[in-house]
């Protein structure tokens, strides 16, 4: 069906020809002589005005219910009304899907809880029509920050045998039913699909780290799965994840990293989605310009988890979470450091090493790893990220003091075995960085089909 897109229409490309437009009726007005649609097609968050003139077309009754979607003849015309703008005047109207009255979106505003619960229609409305195209964008950004510096991007696995982060939270993958014949759990994995156990992956890393060795510096763009039993508007159990690897790298090259990409990727949504950013300005989080102005041009602070502790013993603030060296920092705690005491996007460096994973670079203090999360206002933690342990027999005691099954990533030992070089990463929570930017509150109104304890939408 030829037809013009609406953006380009309103970007004034189209001003004088007479064409075709086709989208979805999200107001109408009908007066004396004269009836008025605004169409919306998805390619921008504006809608284009429709005027008719009832001497060219009689009966506009069919052409005025909200959600129906249209197919429209006419010409482009500088706007009547709104200076500087363009409408179309009508030829001749044809109803491609009529829209009864029982359609929900009709005027009123309403709620994101209640626009949960139509994951298929709620996309229709401004808000899911912005994080939507702004989730688009900054997936666009994320892949050109990294292609442009030579990363290779690379597909891991997401059905799995070995367990990445350690902290069980693995979906188990099976094709065995309710009952099988197995008399215990080894027999139970041994007569499974795979023969063993086997899972969703949480992280692509061990992956990442393989292919790191071999090609320097990649970085993978794809879904991650948590069976956490967290109820927050920040975990979701399918979320997508960027997780760089880069080799020849510190802790510090990895900040660098982290916070260049960062940089590049909000700089390129408020360059492309102005009109975005502007409706999130207004509808859901004030100053959200401003922030995102000043977090690409400040630096972002780093501190030492000591000095953390140290900021939230002295804070006056009281806390739901006892605050102590070696505890894990709560979102309570990385929002008052990144909120309040600094305002600004800060990297935690250099946590006790009982509460990070296997895999991370042990400090000489022999306490602490050389890990990083990134926090950011509004969110929290938005990055994951460490230099790797290289060592060979540090990371296999490393490994036995958690006492995790060796056998099951003698591939990855390897890898400190043959040609090992110091490296490191990070994943950042793609979810996580859509709410930073689009100020939305709830990851589950930046994500299509939330998957949440039990919700199988
Ligand atoms: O901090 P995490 O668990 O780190 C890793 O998985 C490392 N293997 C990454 C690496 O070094 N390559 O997860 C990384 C990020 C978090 O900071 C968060 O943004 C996001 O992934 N994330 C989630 N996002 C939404 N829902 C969840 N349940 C998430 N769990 C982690
Ligand atoms: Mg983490």
């Amino acid at each position: 069906m030829k037809h013009t897109d609406i953006k380009e229409i309103l970007e004034k490309k189209h001003t004088g020809e007479s064409l075709t437009v086709c989208g979805w009726v999200r107001t109408s007005r009908d007066s004396k002589n004269m009836a008025f649609l605004e169409l919306n097609d998805g390619t921008s968050l504006d809608r284009l005005q429709i005027v008719i003139n009832k001497e060219v077309i009689a009966d506009v009754a069919p052409f005025m219910k909200l959600g129906s979607a249209l197919k429209v003849e006419g010409k482009v015309v500088p706007s009547v009304a709104r200076e500087g703008g363009v409408e179309l005047d009508a030829d001749s109207i044809v109803v491609l899907g009529d829209c009864p009255a029982d359609y929900p979106l009709q005027k009123k505003r309403h709620t994101l809880e209640y626009l949960r619960t139509i994951p298929h229609l709620r996309l229709r409305t401004n808000t899911f029509n912005a994080v939507f195209r702004v989730r688009s964008v900054l997936a666009a950004a994320l892949h050109e920050f990294f292609q442009s510096r030579n990363f290779v991007y690379v597909n891991t696995p997401l059905i799995t045998g070995s367990d990445c982060e350690g902290a069980g939270e693995m979906f188990r993958v099976t094709t065995h039913g309710y009952k099988t014949d197995a008399k215990t759990e080894e027999e139970y994995y041994a007569t499974d699909f795979f023969g063993k156990k086997a899972g969703l992956s949480v992280s692509g890393q061990l992956e990442g780290e393989v292919c790191a060795m071999a090609f320097g510096k990649i970085y993978t763009f794809g879904p991650s799965f948590r069976a956490e039993n967290s109820n927050t508007p920040r975990h979701v159990a399918e979320f997508w994840h960027i997780e760089p690897e880069i080799a020849f790298a510190d802790l510090n090259d990895v900040l660098a990293l982290a916070e260049d990409m960062f940089r590049s990727v909000v700089g390129t949504v408020l360059k492309k989605c102005p009109t975005e950013i502007d409706f999130f300005e207004q509808h859901f989080e004030k100053g959200l310009h401003q922030k995102l102005e000043d977090a690409i041009k400040e630096d972002f602070a780093i501190l030492d988890y000591t000095d953390a502790i140290e900021i939230l013993k002295n804070s006056g603030e009281t806390f739901q979470y006892p605050v102590y060296w070696g505890c894990d920092l709560q979102t309570e705690h990385e929002r008052y450091i990144t909120e309040k005491h600094f305002k600004k996007p800060v990297f935690v460096i250099n946590y006790p090493k009982e509460i990070k994973s296997f895999y991370m670079k042990q400090n000489p203090d022999g306490k602490t790893v050389a890990a990083s999360d990134l926090l950011v206002p509004g969110v929290g933690e938005i990055i994951g990220g460490s230099e790797r342990e290289a060592d060979y027999d540090k990371l296999l005691s490393a490994m036995k003091a958690r006492n995790m099954d060796i056998s099951a990533y003698k591939d990855y030992l390897e890898l400190r075995k043959f040609g090992s070089t110091p490296h490191g990463g990070f994943g950042l929570g793609f979810e996580r960085i859509l709410m930073y930017v689009t100020g939305m509150s709830n990851i589950r109104d930046v994500i299509l089909y939330p998957r949440t304890v039990n919700n199988l939408y």
